[in-house]
């Protein structure tokens, strides 16, 4: 494709991430994005997450940048999901820069991999779900024990519910972002129910901008996969896990 052919593809699309496709273009992307697009991509190399060799799941792909990232550090496998698939991307970014990356129209809650990423990049996402555990179920789901769980999302930080955890669903009315999004984790919200999850913190919650114009930033915490423990009481079925289990002579606590 020459040039010119190549800007006239690249007209036809409408895009959301800036890509350089080489020969001087770059996608137009949103430009109220860029920001934050390009902090996310420097948040996690300073963070020194290491893709050589890793398998990898972006969730949210957009037009793909985020995970044409991973795959430029040496990412021995990248699948890219999202549930409003970037034609962009598919048809091309990806065949343009001769990319082997797996490419998916998928709702992240019909994943159905189970212990299969190194490294699991959720970005931009989470705020958006209405069902919001549902879905960082599935994401530690998909992890391997041991994996690294990457979530970079609008975050309430309102500094007098620091100290509670906090999981604040807005109605599409009343939300600070777009009405798409209804799910704000507080850091301490959003590390509890990761903990339930069976993952541990592993580093700083890094914030960005307030883009609701007032104690919602956007903000990046990485995790680690410890253990697929989720407390038995919360699903499935159980014997010994009521308020009154201990009172009986053959309870035991769950197993560590
Ligand atoms: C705000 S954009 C973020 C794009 C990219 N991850 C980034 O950070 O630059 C959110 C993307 O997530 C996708 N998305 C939202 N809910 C999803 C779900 N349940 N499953 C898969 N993708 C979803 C949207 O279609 C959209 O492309």
């Amino acid at each position: 494709m020459t040039t010119e052919e190549l800007k006239a593809e690249v007209a036809k699309y409408k895009w959301y991430h800036y890509i350089d496709l080489g020969d001087g273009i770059v996608t137009p992307g949103i430009p109220l994005f860029r920001p934050i697009c390009d902090w996310i991509g420097q948040t996690v190399a300073a963070s020194g997450v290491d893709y050589a060799g890793k398998k990898v799941l972006d969730i949210g792909a957009r037009d793909g940048l985020h995970a044409l990232r991973a795959e430029s550090k040496g990412a021995s496998a990248v699948v890219a999901i999202d549930n409003d698939l970037s034609a962009a991307a598919r048809d091309l970014v990806l065949p343009h820069l001769k990319s082997k990356i797996e490419l998916r129209h998928q709702n992240l809650y019909d994943l159905t991999e189970k212990d299969e990423y190194d490294i699991v990049q959720f970005f931009g996402v989470l705020y958006h779900l209405r069902f919001p555990f549902n879905g960082l179920k599935k994401v530690v789901q998909v992890t391997k024990i041991g994996g690294v769980i990457m979530i970079e999302t609008g975050m309430l930080t309102h500094p007098l519910l620091s100290q509670l955890e906090i999981l604040w669903c807005p109605s599409p009315k009343n939300t600070p972002y777009d009405p798409s999004s209804v799910a704000f984790f507080n850091e301490a919200g959003l590390v509890a129910a990761m903990e339930s999850f069976g993952c541990e913190r592993a580093g700083n919650t890094e914030y960005f901008w307030d883009q609701g114009g007032g104690n919602t930033y956007r903000g990046l915490t990485i995790f680690k996969k410890t253990s697929n423990i989720v407390h038995g009481y919360w699903e499935g079925l159980h014997t010994y896990h009521s308020r009154f289990a201990h009172e009986r002579s053959d309870w035991k606590p769950d197993a560590p």
